[in-house]
């Protein structure tokens, strides 16, 4: 991995999000099984880590196993779980040697003591990295982490909202909102990921299967991102009266 170049301004405080979509028909236009779609979507993940820190991205948080995908058939989801273990294994170290900090987010409870481990392990070797956030979710549900970080508010209501959500999905700290949120495979939706932290994301569709997502990509939707105005609510500075002569 080369070192970041921030291309984009204000690149290091920018969240960005990325449902990954189209493994599997991926793998059905080449004639393979599904399974084979999500061996190569581990590689893109693996590219699209590389650049988001060559691009000098502050935090990337991936959607890598909704709770909803449970309902997979047994065998996908352990070659899924499999896959999961594998990337934590293989890319630690490069993690460490690149500044990243790996955790994940979302349940514990149902995942297995093996792959509860490698998380654990993961989280505790890249803990001390600060160039770049790796946020990866695995058994995530936006609405079951703000409905256990209600609870948890009830509880203790002088706790910032943010930080129970933050909390309930086994984040390190306060959840960040997002800035841009990114979904290939052609589908226009949210799947119920982060959907409190993505109030005012930017969304970005691309027809690109998850497994082709590449670099390019990834600055297409940052260059897009740049030519969009946030107005947060607010009315467009080109709208805003000017000359107040004074007044508020
Ligand atoms: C959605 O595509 C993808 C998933 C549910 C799994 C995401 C997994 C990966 C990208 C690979 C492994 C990830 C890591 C972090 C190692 P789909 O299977 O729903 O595709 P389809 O809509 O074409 O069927």
């Amino acid at each position: 991995m080369s070192h970041a170049r921030p291309s984009f301004p204000g690149a290091a405080a920018l969240h960005v999000a990325v449902i990954m979509d189209g493994n599997g028909r991926w793998a059905a236009a080449h004639g393979w099984p599904r399974n084979a779609g999500h061996v190569a979507g581990a590689a893109a993940t693996r590219r699209t880590v590389e650049s988001a820190r060559r691009l000098g991205l502050g935090t990337l948080t991936l959607y890598a196993f909704s709770s909803d995908n449970w309902q997979r058939p047994d065998p996908e989801v352990a070659a899924l779980m499999r896959l999961f273990r594998e990337y934590l294994a293989s890319e630690t170290a490069r993690c460490i040697e690149n500044g990243i900090r790996l955790s994940v987010i979302g349940r514990r409870d149902r995942l297995t003591v093996g792959l509860r481990e490698a998380i654990e392990t993961a989280e505790a070797a890249t803990a001390g990295c600060a160039a770049m956030r790796l946020r990866v979710a695995v058994d995530y549900s936006a609405r079951d982490s703000i409905a256990r970080a209600a609870r948890l508010f009830a509880q203790e209501p002088a706790t910032p909202f943010e930080r129970a959500l933050g909390e309930a999905c086994h984040d390190g700290g306060p959840v960040a909102p997002v800035d841009l949120l990114i979904r290939t495979g052609g589908e226009r939706r949210l799947s119920d990921f982060l959907l409190w932290e993505c109030a005012y994301a930017e969304l970005w569709f691309t027809e690109q299967m998850w497994p082709d997502f590449g670099e390019t990509d990834l600055e297409a939707a940052l260059a897009e991102f740049e030519r969009r105005e946030r107005r947060f609510g607010r009315v467009s500075e080109a709208q805003a009266p000017t000359g107040t002569g004074g007044g508020a």
